[in-house]
């Protein structure tokens, strides 16, 4: 189905409902164990970025490529061990911190999808390549 007249960024309630999101998966992602070791003690920088991305990938103005130039996502992933269990809890932090934010249908399914196609991609350990096993 198409919504022309609307983005996502839009439908679901423009930079303060984005805010509030990144505050909240932030918070899920210092917590969680699978995730907490690779990010940084201070989330300041990560938070500022990934408010900038997500306002972008949801169709609204580019301020990530902006300041940062092309996303390069999975580039800018590599240095990170990032498997299934790692892909996994990314997309449960933001599953529950889409619910407390409270996402809209259609908006949440249209944009959970999207978030978990960018999630997969961003795997970069795989176990049969894995010599730590
Ligand atoms: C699949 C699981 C994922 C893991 C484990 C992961 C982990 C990380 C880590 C460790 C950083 C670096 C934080 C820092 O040094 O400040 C980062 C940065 C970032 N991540 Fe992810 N990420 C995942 C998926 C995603 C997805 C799905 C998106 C987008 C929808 C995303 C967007 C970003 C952005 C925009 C940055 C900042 C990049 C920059 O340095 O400019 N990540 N991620």
């Amino acid at each position: 189905m198409e919504y022309p007249d609307q983005t996502i960024y839009e439908g679901i309630g423009g930079a303060d409902k984005v805010a509030a999101l990144v505050d909240h998966f932030y918070d899920r992602v210092a917590r969680h164990p699978d995730l907490a070791p690779i990010f940084p003690d201070d989330l300041t920088e990560t938070k500022r970025k990934q408010q900038q991305f997500l306002t972008q990938f949801l169709g609204g103005p580019s301020l990530y490529s902006e300041e940062h130039g092309h996303p390069r996502l999975r580039a800018r992933h590599l240095r990170f061990p990032i498997g299934a269990a790692q892909g996994r809890a990314w997309l449960s932090c933001m599953q529950a911190a889409m619910d407390a934010v409270t996402i809209p249908e259609p908006w949440c399914e249209i944009m959970f999808e999207r978030l978990t196609l960018t999630a997969h991609h961003m795997v970069n350990l795989h176990e049969e390549n894995s010599l730590e096993r």
